[in-house]
C-alpha cells in the first residue's frame, strides 16, 4: 500500500479520535479491551482526564522502560500525550519528554493535556516518525505505544530511531505483532490497517529488523516453543547473555508465580512459568501453606477448553504434570501433591477451571480466606479474569476452592484463560 495514502489516511482517523476525545466522547481505534487496564491508577492519579480518554495504546511503555532523572526521553507517535506526562514525571525538571506526532489535532490534544497537567519538562513536536526531527544521538530512551504497526516503513523508522539514540539508549516498544503469515488481502484493508491490525509485522521479522538497524540488545527472551526445545535453547540464551522467561513446564529455571515470589525470582536469569494450571492453583497452595503448618496432600483439577491447547500442550501433558506438582510442592510444603488436566472439547468452549482440594492438619477456613482474598487480588491486576468462584469451604475434612479465568479476549478468545494466565504472569515478570 503507497506511503502516502496510509499516512493520509491514518492522520484523518487519528485527527477525528483526538476530536471524539475534546468533545468528551471515547477514543476508539485499537480496540478498547487491548486498553483497559494497562496504567496502574496510582501511576496516573496526577494526570488530566483527557490524557487517560485520549490514551489509544496498546501497552504500557513507560512501565517497561528504565527511566532515570535527568534523561531526554522521545515518544515515537504520541497522540494525547499519556506517555509523554508520564515520563516527565519520572525524568524530573532536569530531565525532558519530548511527544512526536504527525496529526494536529492530536498535538493540540497532547499540548492542552500538558497545560493541564501544568508540567514545564515536555515539548511536543510536529512530524513524521519516518524523519524525527532531532539531531543525532540526542535522546536516552525511545518509547513508542501502538504506533510502528501503523507506519509504511518501518525499516526507516527503527534507522531513524537508532540515528537519535545516543549510544547505549534504550528502546521500549508496545506494540502489535502478529505471529504467522497476514493474508494479503487484510494487509490491503485501511481499515484494519489503522485499527493496528493490518500493519503489523510479524514477530521475527520485527526482531529481525531491529538487529538490521542496530538494536541488538534483546535483553529478554520468552520462550514459549515446548520443554524439549527449552533444554536446548536454554544454554543458547545462557552463552548469549539473554534472560530467559520460560513459558514451557522445562522447570530448570526458577519456578515463578508473579503473585507469591516475584522479588525472589527477579534476580535469576532463567524463570519458568510453571504452567497455566500452575499458575492458577499455586498461590491458592501458597495461601493454605502459609495458614497451616501441615498439609498432607494438595489435588489440583484444570479444565481447559480444548481449543485452547496448543501442540505444544498437548506434546507436553507428562511434563505439565510434573511441573505443577513440583510447583505445587516447593510453594504449599505439602507432603504429595497431584496435579490432572481435563482438555474439553465441549461446544460452546468452556472457560479455565481449576479445582484446589487439600487435606490438612487443623483446617482454618476463615484465616485461609483472608489470605486467598488478597492473593487473588494481587493476581487480578495481571490477570483481571481471575475469580474465586467456589469456596474456600469444607468438605469432607479437605478444604475446596474453586477459581475461574477469563481471558480479556483480546488477541485470543476470552475462554482461553489458560493462554492468558501464563502468558500475563510472564509480562508481569518481564
Ligand atoms: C494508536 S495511536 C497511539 C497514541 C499514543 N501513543 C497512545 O498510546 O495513546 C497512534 C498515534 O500515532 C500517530 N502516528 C501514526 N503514524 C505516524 C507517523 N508516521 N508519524 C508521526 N505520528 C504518527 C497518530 O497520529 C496517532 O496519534
Amino acid at each position: 500500500m503507497a506511503g502516502e495514502t496510509i499516512k493520509e489516511t491514518v492522520q484523518a482517523k487519528y485527527g477525528e479520535a483526538a476530536l471524539r476525545v475534546v468533545r468528551g466522547q471515547g477514543s476508539s481505534c485499537c480496540g478498547d479491551p487491548i486498553r483497559s487496564n494497562l496504567y496502574d491508577s496510582a501511576q496516573t492519579a496526577h494526570l488530566p482526564e483527557q490524557a487517560l480518554r485520549a490514551s489509544l495504546g496498546c501497552g504500557n511503555p513507560t512501565a517497561l522502560a528504565e527511566l532515570h532523572p535527568g534523561e531526554v526521553v522521545l515518544d515515537l507517535g504520541s497522540g494525547g500525550g499519556i506517555d509523554v506526562l508520564l515520563s516527565a514525571q519520572r525524568v524530573g525538571p532536569q530531565g525532558k519528554a519530548y511527544g512526536l506526532d504527525m496529526t494536529d489535532a492530536m498535538l493540540a490534544l497532547a499540548r492542552e493535556n500538558q497545560r493541564r497537567a501544568g508540567v514545564a519538562n515536555v515539548e511536543f513536536l510536529k512530524g513524521d516518525i519516518e524523519r524525527i526531527p532531532l539531531p543525532d544521538a540526542s535522546v536516552d530512551v525511545i518509547i513508542s505505544n501502538c504506533v510502528i504497526n501503523l507506519a509504511a516503513d518501518k525499516r526507516t523508522v527503527l534507522a531513524e530511531a537508532f540515528r537519535v539514540l545516543k549510544p547505549g539508549g534504550r528502546f521500549a516498544v508496545s506494540d502489535v505483532v502478529v505471529r504467522g503469515e497476514i493474508p494479503a488481502e487484510l494487509r490491503r484493508s485501511m481499515e484494519l490497517w489503522v485499527g493496528c491490525v493490518a500493519g503489523a509485522l510479524e514477530e521475527k521479522e520485527f526482531e529481525t529488523l531491529l538487529a538490521a538497524n542496530g538494536f541488538e540488545e534483546i535483553e529478554i527472551v520468552f520462550d514459549a516453543t515446548s520443554a524439549a526445545d527449552h533444554l536446548r535453547h536454554a544454554p543458547v540464551f545462557e552463552r548469549l547473555g539473554k534472560i530467559a522467561v520460560d513459558l514451557t513446564p522445562a522447570k530448570i529455571g526458577i519456578l515463578a508465580v508473579p503473585a507469591v515470589n516475584l522479588d525472589e525470582a527477579l534476580g535469576h536469569r532463567n524463570v519458568n512459568m510453571i504452567t497455566c494450571g500452575g499458575q492458577a492453583s499455586i498461590p491458592i497452595a501458597w495461601a493454605l501453606g502459609q495458614t497451616h503448618a501441615d498439609i498432607d496432600y494438595i489435588e489440583v483439577v484444570s479444565s481447559i477448553a480444548s481449543r485452547s491447547a496448543g501442540p505444544a500442550t498437548r506434546r507436553n501433558l507428562d511434563e505439565y504434570i510434573h511441573t505443577t506438582e513440583t510447583g505445587i510442592q516447593r510453594f504449599s510444603g505439602c507432603r504429595r501433591a497431584k496435579a490432572i488436566l481435563n482438555l474439553n472439547p465441549a461446544e460452546p468452549c468452556i472457560n479455565m477451571q481449576t479445582t484446589v482440594l487439600a487435606k490438612v492438619a487443623k483446617p482454618d477456613v476463615e484465616k485461609f480466606s483472608a489470605f486467598l482474598r488478597e492473593v487473588a487480588a494481587q493476581i487480578r491486576r495481571y490477570v483481571p479474569g481471575y475469580e474465586v468462584i467456589v469456596g474456600p469451604l469444607l468438605e469432607n475434612g479437605r478444604i475446596v476452592t474453586m477459581v475461574r479465568v477469563r481471558g480479556l479476549g483480546d488477541y485470543l478468545p476470552a475462554y482461553a484463560g489458560n493462554l492468558d494466565i501464563i502468558n500475563c504472569a510472564a509480562l508481569a515478570m518481564a
